[in-house]
Parts: structure tokens; C-alpha cells; sequence
């Protein structure tokens, strides 16, 4: 049982754990660059990143990153078209990437549009290869996830079979709840983050919240509770709302 090495950050609301968890993404390049000249960083969907894309898009971060050094991975992907709506590519395209200098060869996408297993299996390999192979899982610096509010997180959804896998790093699967097929990160490539980073924000999660940070919780039973970086370090990002029920005891 690995002793988790985490840590919380609370803003006051949306717009401060935002801008907190730009400037740590900030910080994390820097020394990335520093010690491997180059920085790897992987995305998350949903609604919650939007804020923090904007503001890495923008000044200060916009000049204060040297983004021709950034590799842009997903942690999850919608099987849809990359001009979908509900792509988590194209929400990070228009209100981040689309404002940065980044080499084209620097942005690895998810290929939500072909058949789903040949994408996941296509993505791990590509994975694997910027890792310049070796044989553990690739040890990205930085995964951005965010949290549902039934517990899952990247595409890893309660109840499914996705859970358990633990050899391969990337994985397609039908996810019922959502009626879509999804890719996703399993836990072993999750795991493997040096800095693993949830963004939560709202009341509406602060349950949830508590649930899996309040100390002697059994929060065993909700994937985003189920991270543990091996070696690296765990970061939840929340805003006040989301951590009005956390516990301290
Ligand atoms: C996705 C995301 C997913 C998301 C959570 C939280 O593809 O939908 O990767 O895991 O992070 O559903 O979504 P919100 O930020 O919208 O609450």
C-alpha cells in the first residue's frame, strides 16, 4: 500500500484554483524543461478546465512558458470527430492551444474519429515511443484530471470493467452512463504522473469532495479516489464550495 504523497489546494472560488493551477503548471514546465528540456502534459475534458485554459492561453503564461518545448497529451478522448463539440481535443484547441506557438508534432491527439480500439492501441504506442520505449508505464509530468459527479474521472467510470485493467495504459470501452465509447488512461499510465493534478470546483461536488479527502473515508469505492501516483506526487486544486465538507479530522 503506497503511502499517498498528496496535496490540497484550496482557492477562494473558480477563478483563484484556476489561476493557482496555472501557475503550477507554469512551475512544472520550468523545471521539466530544466531537468528534461522538454515538458509532457496531459488534458482533461468536461467543463472544468475551461477556465484554466483560457488563463495559460493568456498573459502572464502566454510568455512565461516555452510552449515550443510542451508536448500536449489527452487522458481521455469521446470517440467523436476532432471538430466535435464534445471533444475534449477541440475544447483545448480553441481556448489554449490555438493561442500558443506549439509544433504541430508537439500536440499528440487522441483519434476519437477511427475505430476506437485501433485509436487506444495507436495512442499507446505513440505513448510509448516519446517515452523512448523503455518498459515501464510513460511517466508524463503533468495529468490534469478533473472529477464526475458519480466519482469517475478521465473515462474511468464506476462499475466498469476499465477499472481493473492494469497492463495496458490506454483503453476504448462503451461507457452506458454517457451511451458513448470513450479512451482513456487506465490507472497504471494515471499512476505513472509525476505530478497528477485534479481540478475540482463547485458545491455540487463538495460530497463527493469530502468523501474521498476527509481522513479515514473508505472512498475505495470512486475511481478518482483509486489514483495513486507511483513516485510522483498528487494534487487536488479545489475551490471553497467544493471543500466546504472536507474534514479535518
Ligand atoms: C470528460 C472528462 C471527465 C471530466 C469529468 C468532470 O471527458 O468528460 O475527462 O473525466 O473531467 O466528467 O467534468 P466537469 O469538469 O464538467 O465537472
Amino acid at each position: 500500500m503506497r503511502v499517498q504523497d498528496r496535496e490540497i489546494v484550496i482557492g477562494k472560488d473558480y477563478e483563484e484554483t484556476c489561476g493557482k493551477a496555472a501557475d503550477f503548471f507554469r512551475a512544472c514546465a520550468a523545471r521539466a524543461i530544466g531537468e528534461r528540456g522538454k515538458f509532457s502534459a496531459a488534458l482533461s475534458g468536461g467543463s472544468t478546465p475551461k477556465r484554466f485554459f483560457e488563463i495559460l492561453g493568456a498573459e502572464p503564461f502566454k510568455s512565461a512558458i516555452q510552449w515550443k518545448l510542451v508536448h500536449f497529451f489527452w487522458g481521455d478522448e469521446r470517440c467523436v470527430p476532432p471538430d466535435s463539440p464534445d471533444s475534449n481535443y477541440k475544447m483545448a484547441y480553441d481556448l489554449l492551444i490555438s493561442k500558443l506557438d506549439v509544433p504541430e508534432s508537439n500536440i499528440h491527439r487522441m483519434k476519437g474519429e477511427i475505430d476506437p480500439q485501433k485509436a487506444a492501441a495507436e495512442y499507446e504506442a505513440g505513448l510509448r515511443t516519446f517515452a523512448c520505449g523503455g518498459t515501464g508505464a510513460p511517466r508524463l509530468d503533468f495529468i490534469l484530471l478533473g472529477m464526475g459527479p458519480d466519482g469517475h474521472t478521465a473515462s474511468l467510470f464506476p462499475g466498469t470493467a476499465a477499472l481493473e485493467e492494469n497492463e495496458r495504459l490506454v483503453i476504448s470501452h462503451y461507457v452506458e452512463k454517457v451511451r458513448m465509447n470513450r479512451l482513456t488512461f487506465t490507472f497504471p499510465e494515471i499512476d505513472a504522473g509525476r505530478n497528477v493534478v485534479f481540478l475540482v470546483s463547485g458545491s455540487d461536488k463538495a460530497g463527493l469532495v469530502s468523501e474521498i479527502l476527509s481522513p479515514g473515508e473508505n472512498e475505495a469505492r470512486y475511481p478518482a479516489a483509486r489514483v495513486r501516483p507511483d513516485g510522483g506526487k498528487l494534487f487536488w486544486f479545489i475551490d471553497a464550495p467544493a471543500a466546504e465538507k472536507i474534514r479535518q479530522s
